[in-house]
This record gives structure tokens, sequence and C-alpha cells, in this order.
């Protein structure tokens, strides 16, 4: 197995967890749709690539990353497009008489994708729903992934309006039950769709969607992930070392694990080390924090999402606990009520838990970081 940080991995590269593929399949075969849920970086556009690349014979699936879209039409368009350059499709039907037979609307199919006729104002939803209600499947079902689709759903709140982001989620459920029993549904986000929905009082519209936690990996997923990963790089390590590290990183991410692991790498290959120690790992783990850039996006999105007095809460929460460990919720109420937003900051506090800043499992008053590798960043590049 290869240490691949920041791109999606497939096939040999991916770590299985076959207890949380079963538990997916098992609710496909139930016919749920599903909310894949984790922070960034956990690990669900790979989920979703397994989840196709070994698709059971009787389905096939459609991966759709929707992350950048920002308006209805817009998505509808892009599901369109993607189930009629889909070879599956293709291969059953004579997609281009079929379409020119039920949609004046497409001019052409080709290898990149679908012409439409921009002369003609279209309504894709309407345009979608009917060609998918015609398509032949046979005795298939047909998943579509839809990557980042809460994100979806925020950038048309933002860039339109929270009419249109209810609307959007609407039709997103129409098509769900127009076309039960044909076509599922596997959505995922980073950010809490959950949270954006009841902010504007949408839950409804999605009550339909089973969520399924894409949880970090327990200490044995880690240790067994490590050693295969351990396969591809000079140094070993004995299992003192491999609990420090996981000790260390806290979270335990596979990506994470990863970057930690090309760290040492790293720092073993540039000194030309013959015995690895803590302290070395420690140095690793300070190299990878000065690198900076795989954690600036933590930063940056909250600049994005909040409005400016919430990100100067979130980010004084942020900065107090990366300086002393925890913070009690007394605490975070205080430096609410100095930003006047003592009837808000619940939500505020609830999104970072959601986004996979910061938690209370320990004690439910009590809010730490989840991983200390992000801690230690944001201290020195945020905080200071
Ligand atoms: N099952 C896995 N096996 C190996 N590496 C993984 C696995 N899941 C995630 N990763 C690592 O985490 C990174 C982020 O994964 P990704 O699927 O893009 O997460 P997300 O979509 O949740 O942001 C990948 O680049 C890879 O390094
Ligand atoms: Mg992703």
């Amino acid at each position: 197995m290869k240490i691949r940080t920041g791109i999606i991995v497939t096939g040999e590269n991916f770590f299985v967890r076959q207890h949380l593929v079963d538990k997916v399949w098992d609710s496909i075969e139930s016919e749920n749709h599903i909310l894949l849920v984790a922070p960034r970086r956990v690990g669900k556009t790979s989920l979703m690539h397994y989840l196709m690349d070994k698709a059971k014979d009787n389905y096939f699936f459609l991966f759709i990353d929707t992350e950048s879209v920002n308006n209805e039409n817009e998505f509808y368009r892009k599901l369109l497009s993607r189930l009629l350059t889909s070879k599956f499709v293709k291969s059953k039907n004579k997609v281009f008489s079929f379409v020119k037979e039920h949609s004046p609307v497409i001019k052409s199919i080709g290898p990149n994708g679908v012409e439409f006729d921009s002369k003609k104002e279209t309504d894709y939803f309407s345009e979608f729903l009917k060609i998918a209600k015609l398509l032949d499947l046979e005795d298939k079902k047909l998943v579509l992934l839809l990557d980042e689709f809460s994100q979806t759903v925020e950038n048309i709140k933002n860039d339109e309006s929270e009419r249109n982001a209810i609307h959007f989620l609407q039709t997103n459920r129409e098509l769900r039950q127009a076309l039960s029993g044909k076509i599922q549904f596997i959505y995922s986000g980073s950010i809490g769709l959950e949270n954006i929905v009841r902010q504007i009082n949408a839950s409804s519209t999605i009550n339909d969607i089973v969520p399924l936690k894409v949880k970090p990996f327990n200490k044995q997923e880690s240790r067994d992930f490590i050693l295969l990963l351990l396969k591809n790089v000079d140094f070993k390590l004995n299992d003192k070392l491999l609990d420090t590290i996981l000790d260390k990183v806290g979270w335990l991410i596979p990506f994470y694990l990863q970057l930690v692991i090309q760290a040492i790498n790293d720092v073993w290959k540039e000194e030309n080390l013959t015995k690895l120690s803590e302290v070395i790992i420690d140095n690793a783990l300070t190299e990878l924090v000065e690198q900076g850039n795989y954690f600036e996006h933590w930063h940056s999105r909250l600049r994005t999402s909040l409005k400016t007095i919430e990100y100067k809460f979130a980010k004084e929460l942020l900065n107090a606990i990366s300086g002393t460990e925890t913070i009690h919720s007394n605490e975070i109420h205080d430096l609410a009520v100095g930003f006047g937003l003592e009837s808000d900051y619940k939500d505020i506090v609830r999104s970072l838990v959601y986004d996979g800043y910061i938690n209370n499992n320990d004690d439910i008053r009590t809010y730490r970081f989840n991983s200390p590798i992000l801690k230690m960043w944001w201290w020195k590049y945020v905080a200071n």
C-alpha cells in the first residue's frame, strides 16, 4: 500500500474497513438513500469510489462531484449529462435516438459530455426526471453518488437565496420519490447538511435520507493500516513507537496517518538515520505542521462559511483551546456574550463539532481539538 496524501485513494491503496462497507451495502440493499457524514479528509470520496469499483452485480454506480455547483439547474444538467454519458446507459439504450425522440434540448452526446441546445431555456430537473424514468436499466439498479452535496446546498443558499436552497432540497426529495425503486442516492457532506438544513427550517426535506457516519479509524485499524504503509518506507517501527504515533496523531483519520508516516520517512532519509525514537517522531510532526499547507483549509473554511462576527468568535474560541488544551462550556458562553452572540453561539459550536474541529466526547461540558496536529498548527499559524 502506497502513501497517498491528498488525492482520492482507489484499488490497492484503499484500506478496506469491511464492517463499514457492509454497513453501507446493508443500507443500499434496504433501499435507503444515504448521507455519508464525516468532516473533510476522513475518507468519504474514497469510500464512494470503492463502492463503485466493487459494485455488486445488480447495481451500477455513477459518481458526480457537485462541490462547485451553485444553482439548481446546473446541478440537474450535470446529473443528466453524467447519466447519458455513462457506459452502462449507452450500452443498454440507443442513447442518441432515444434522446432525439424524448429530449429535443440535447444536440449531441460525445466522449466529453453532452451538448445542450443553448438557445432553448431548459428546466433540467424535469428533463432529468423524464429521461431517468424512461431509461431502460434492465434489472439493474442505479446508485448516484453525489459528492459534497451539502456544499452545493450551502453554495445555493449563499450565492442565490435561502428560498432557492429550500427549493433545491425539495426537488431532490421529489426526485427520490419519483424514481424510487429504480435509482438510489448516496450523498456525502464534509459540512453538516443537517445543520444547514435546520438553519433554513427545511429538515423535512431530508428526513427520508439515512445518515451514516464515516468514523476515524480505531486503534487496531490504524495499526493495521500503518503496517501496510510501512512496506513502502525505509524505516521500521516497533509496537511501542507505533502506539506512540497513534497517541500523538490523536484523531486517527487515514490522511493524518499517511502524512505522519511520510513525514517520518522524509526525516529518516534527510538525516540518514539508522534508528527511530520518540524525539524523531516529534521532529517529523513539527516539520509536518510547519509545512502548513495541509491545514490552511480548516481556517479558510471558517472565514468563507461564517458571517464576520461569527468567524471572529469561532477563531477566538479555537485560539483559546489551542493554547490551553480544553475549554469549559461556561467560558464559551462568556466568550459568546463578548461578541453579542449569546443566542446563536450554540449553533456555531455545534458546527465546529460536526465539521471535525473540536469534540466534547470525554465530558459534555469540556471541548478540545479532535486532532493534536491541527491544534499545533492552529496555535502556531492562527492564534499567534
Ligand atoms: N480507506 C482509505 N485508505 C487509505 N487512505 C485513505 C482512505 N480513506 C481516506 N484516505 C486518505 O485520506 C485522504 C482523504 O480521503 P478522501 O476520500 O478524499 O476524504 P474526503 O472525501 O472525506 O475528504 C486521501 O487522500 C487518502 O490519503
Ligand atoms: Mg471528498
